[in-house]
């Protein structure tokens, strides 16, 4: 392979390994907290109480993208339950999302909660995967 075709393809091939690329900066270098890692029950109802007040009107009760609001919607709700997002989510990349919002979706950023708040949602989140969504 010539050299040129070598500095092409290894920032891709490290762009395929890290699942944080593609995050601006500052969240793809962040402390994740130890206790979105493997959250206790305590941090699982405080995520659960926050998602059931913010977030189930599109997402869904059941986290399974079915909530109320997603029949007049033109980018569906990401279903949480679904093996293609278990297995994409990464806590920095469900923290951005949080953050910042999904750009031309309705999925806005949620400015009005807090950082730490934030995190308990995601630990909620990623503990849906394994545990399912009632705590
Ligand atoms: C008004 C409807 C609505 C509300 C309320 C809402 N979302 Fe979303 N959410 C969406 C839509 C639509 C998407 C975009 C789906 C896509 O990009 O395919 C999305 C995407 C996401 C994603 C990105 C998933 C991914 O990996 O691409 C996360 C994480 C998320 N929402 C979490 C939340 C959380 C946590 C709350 C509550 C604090 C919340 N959402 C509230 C509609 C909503």
């Amino acid at each position: 392979m010539a050299p040129s075709a070598l500095l092409i393809a290894l920032p891709a091939l490290w762009a395929c390994r890290d699942p944080n690329a593609g995050l601006p900066r500052p969240y793809r270098t962040l402390t994740v907290p130890e206790r979105v890692l493997a959250p206790s029950a305590e941090v699982r109802r405080k995520g659960r109480e926050l998602y059931l007040r913010n977030c189930a009107l599109c997402h869904g009760e059941g986290a399974d993208g079915r909530g109320a609001r997603r029949s007049a919607l033109t980018t569906k709700p990401v279903d949480f339950t679904q093996r293609t997002w278990c297995g994409e989510a990464t806590p920095r990349r469900v923290f951005h999302a949080i953050r910042e919002g999904v750009r031309g979706t309705a999925m806005p950023a949620w400015k009005a909660l807090d950082e730490d708040q934030s995190w308990d949602l995601v630990a909620y989140l990623l503990s849906v995967c394994e545990k399912g969504a009632e705590v």
